[in-house]
C-alpha cells in the first residue's frame, strides 16, 4: 500500500512539474510582446506579437480584403512588406507570384508578426468601414439562393462602385464555433447609399451561407465591412459582355443599375447560365432592364432543361453560347462572375475570340 501511495505521489509531482514547464514555455517562447507596424511610412499601430498581421490590422479597424476569412485560400489579403516579416511561408507560395515575391508581397493572414514591420497597402483600404445594417427582407430566388435587403441605420452610409463586394460576418451559432467573414458581391445600385442587396447561395456545410439561410431573420442586425475589390464597371465605348451563373448575377445586377442610372446607350449583352428552369431568377427584372436600357439584351441559357421542347431560350453551357455567338470582330470588354472553373473556361473562349486579356474583368467566387 505504502509503495502504491509513493508511486502515485511521485507521478503527481512529475506531471505537476511538466505542467509548470509547459506554462512557463507558453509564457516565454512565442511571447513576442507588443510589436510596431508602420503603414505607408506614416501610420503606426501596435499589435500583439505572434498574431497574424491581418488580425492586428483588423483590431485597428484597417480592413484588408480577406474573402476566405484568413484561411489562406483566397489570396486576397496581400500587403507589400518593406522591412521585417521574415521569410515567405510555403502556405503563401500558391498565391504570390515570383515577381510579387521580389517586391515583398505577402499574405497578411499567414504572416505572424514577430518583429517590428513596415508595410504598404493601397490608400483606398483606409476608406473601408464597418457597418451594422438590419435585414429588412429575405426572399427565396431558387431552392438554394436567397435575396437579402439590408437597411443602414441613420448616419451610416455606404459608397461603392458597381461590381464591388462586402464581407459579411457570420457569428457563432449552434453547430458553428468560430466567427468568420465571407465575401458577397453587392447586387444593388451604387446610387443607393443606405440600402444594400446581396444574393447568397447555400453551400453544404458552409459556415456563413448556412448562417444566412438557416439562422438569419428579418429584423436581425448584422456586421459587414467594405467596400472591397477591383472588379467594377469601367467607363469606355466598348461593347459590354457580361457572363454569370447562379449567385454570380449579383455584381452584374449592380452594373446594370449603374448603366440605367447613367441612361447608358452602350451596347450590353448578359449571358446567364443555369442548369434547370428552377435555377433561373430575376427574369422580370431583366425584362425591365431590357426596356429601360436602349441597347441591352439578356440571354439565359439552360444546360439541362427538364423539358427541352418547352424551353424557348438558349440550350447548353454559356461557353458554348459564346463560342457560337461571338463571331464578329467588335471591340468588347467582359465582366465575368462565378466559380473559378467557370471563369477559367470563359476567359479561354474570350481570348480565343479576340478580346484582349486586359479587357476581361472577373471575380472568382472561391
Ligand atoms: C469576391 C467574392 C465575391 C463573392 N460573392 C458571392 C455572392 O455574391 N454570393 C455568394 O453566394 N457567394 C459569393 N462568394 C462566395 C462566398 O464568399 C463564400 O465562399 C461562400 O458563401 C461559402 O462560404 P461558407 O462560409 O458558407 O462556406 P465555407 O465554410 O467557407 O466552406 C465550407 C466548405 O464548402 C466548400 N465551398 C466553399 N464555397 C463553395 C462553393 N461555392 N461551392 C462548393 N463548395 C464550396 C469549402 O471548400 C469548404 O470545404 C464570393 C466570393 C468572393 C471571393
Ligand atoms: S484571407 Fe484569404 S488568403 Fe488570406
Amino acid at each position: 500500500m505504502e509503495k502504491i501511495l509513493t508511486t502515485l505521489l511521485i507521478f503527481s509531482l512529475f506531471t505537476g512539474f511538466l505542467a509548470f514547464l509547459l506554462t512557463l514555455a507558453k509564457k516565454t517562447i512565442g511571447n513576442y510582446g507588443i510589436m510596431k507596424v508602420t503603414i505607408n511610412e506614416e501610420t503606426e499601430i501596435e499589435m500583439e506579437g505572434g498574431d497574424t498581421l491581418l488580425s492586428g490590422l483588423t483590431e485597428e479597424k484597417i480592413f484588408i480584403p480577406s474573402a476566405c476569412g484568413g484561411k489562406g485560400s483566397c489570396g486576397y489579403c496581400k500587403v507589400t512588406v518593406e522591412s521585417g516579416g521574415g521569410e515567405i511561408l510555403p502556405t503563401e507560395f500558391g498565391y504570390v507570384t515570383p515577381e510579387e515575391r521580389e517586391l515583398g508581397v505577402r499574405l497578411s493572414c499567414q504572416l505572424k508578426v514577430k518583429e517590428p514591420i513596415a508595410i504598404s497597402i493601397p490608400e483606398e483600404l483606409f476608406n473601408v468601414k464597418e457597418f451594422h445594417p438590419t435585414v429588412t427582407a429575405i426572399t427565396d430566388l431558387t431552392p438554394n439562393i436567397k435575396h437579402l435587403i439590408f437597411t443602414f441605420p441613420q448616419g451610416e452610409e455606404i459608397s461603392f462602385k458597381a461590381g464591388q463586394y462586402v464581407q459579411l460576418r457570420a457569428p457563432k451559432y449552434p453547430g458553428n464555433h468560430e466567427e468568420v467573414f465571407r465575401a458577397y458581391s453587392i447586387a444593388s445600385s451604387p446610387t443607393e447609399h443606405n440600402k444594400l442587396e446581396l444574393i447568397i447561395g447555400l453551400v453544404p456545410d458552409g459556415i456563413c451561407s448556412t448562417y444566412v439561410h438557416k439562422h438569419l431573420s428579418v429584423g436581425d442586425e448584422v456586421a459587414m465591412t467594405g467596400p472591397y475589390g477591383d472588379f467594377y464597371y469601367q467607363e469606355s465605348t466598348r461593347e459590354i459582355l457580361m457572363v454569370a451563373a447562379g449567385t454570380g448575377m449579383a455584381p452584374i445586377l449592380s452594373i446594370l443599375h449603374q448603366l440605367k442610372a447613367m441612361n447608358s446607350e452602350r451596347r450590353a449583352i448578359f449571358y446567364f447560365g443555369a442548369r434547370h428552369e428552377e435555377d433561373l431568377f430575376f427574369l422580370e427584372r431583366m425584362k425591365e432592364f431590357e426596356s429601360d436600357l436602349i441597347s441591352f439584351e439578356f440571354i439565359p441559357s439552360l444546360s439541362k432543361p427538364h423539358r427541352e421542347t418547352d424551353w424557348k431560350g438558349q440550350l447548353g453551357r454559356v461557353t458554348t453560347c459564346l463560342q457560337r455567338d461571338l463571331m464578329d470582330p467588335c471591340e468588347r470588354e467582359a465582366y465575368l462572375c462565378g466559380s473559378p472553373r467557370m471563369i477559367d473556361s470563359i476567359v479561354e473562349v474570350l481570348i480565343e475570340k479576340g478580346i484582349p486579356e486586359e479587357f476581361i474583368y472577373y471575380d472568382k467566387f472561391s
